[in-house]
């Protein structure tokens, strides 16, 4: 994984989204390699049971509720881990949900603003929060959560999300060059269909399950845990020359 075994020992991971799914298997992956965790959720309890069991399995972690909507409190978790851990050295915004699926036309205001609240807003609150603290010590590594679905789209059900998705990649790419030659590092990932509470939050029905399952070649949906080790990896000194790209995780589709 890390070309020095002991890379992420001594250093602080801050994760939103990390009371499940994605967060959540990447806080338990950053803390096997030795990092301490600091896991962001709005959902208590899911940030609690991350907590649990990264410490369960020896790990090191703590949980701050936040609401990645609201900068004063994404200003507070990145300020929390700063004072109690004296440094920031990964911030992985996992936060983000497609919220409900639906047809173009049937894209309300409020839908489209909590879209991009959460999935744009929280992910550039939480980069201009860290950017500082990371600046000033010439180095960091940020990974964003896009989707494979902004390459598609979205048509039929999810527009308002590939749309905000795609501007997530695009928001990586700027601030990866702006500071690419003062330490920084920032990718996105965009994986095709993850397994996780997402899929029901967002309203993906049984069939549709189905159907994206048969357009992907090894006919399955990826494990929460094999995105989450990407995320690590994409952290790693692994990967020094690796900036501002989107990183696919497909089974080699993704176009349901
Ligand atoms: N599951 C998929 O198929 C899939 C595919 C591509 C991209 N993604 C993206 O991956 C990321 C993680 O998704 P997941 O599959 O792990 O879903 P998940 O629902 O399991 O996890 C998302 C987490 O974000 C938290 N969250 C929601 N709103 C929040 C807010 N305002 N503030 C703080 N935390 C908040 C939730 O409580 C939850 O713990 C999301 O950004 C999602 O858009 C998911």
């Amino acid at each position: 994984m890390a070309r020095d075994p002991d890379f992420f020992k001594g250093k602080t991971a801050v994760i939103t989204g990390a009371g499940s799914g994605i967060g959540r298997a990447a806080a338990i992956i950053f803390a096997r390699e030795g990092a301490r965790v600091l896991c962001g959720d709005i959902d208590h309890a899911g940030g609690a049971e991350t907590v649990r069991q990264v410490r369960a399995a020896g790990g090191e972690a703590l949980f701050v509720p936040v609401d990645v909507t609201r900068r004063d409190e994404v200003r507070a978790l990145i300020r929390f881990g700063i004072d109690t851990w004296g440094r920031v050295d990964f911030l992985f915004n996992s936060a983000g949900s497609a919220l409900k699926r639906c047809g173009f036309l049937e894209i309300d205001d409020a839908l489209w603003d909590r879209s991009y609240d959460l999935n744009v807003k929280g992910t550039f609150f939480a980069m201009q929060e860290v950017l500082p603290h990371m600046l000033e010590r010439g180095s960091g590594t940020i990974i964003n959560v896009a989707s494979m679905a902004h390459k598609r789209g979205g048509p039929g059900g999810s527009v308002h999300y590939a749309s905000a998705k795609g501007a997530v990649v695009t928001l990586t790419m700027g601030v990866a060059r702006e500071f690419a030659d003062r330490g920084i590092r920032c990718l996105s990932v965009s994986p095709a269909s993850v397994a996780t509470q997402f899929q029901a939050a967002s309203g993906t029905s049984r069939e549709m399950e189905d159907r994206i399952i048969a357009g992907i070649p090894m006919k399955r949906m990826a494990e929460a845990d094999e995105i989450g080790e990407l995320v690590v990896f994409l952290c790693s000194d692994a990967c020094p020359f690796m900036t501002a790209d989107t990183v696919y995780v497909s089974g080699g589709g993704g176009f349901r």
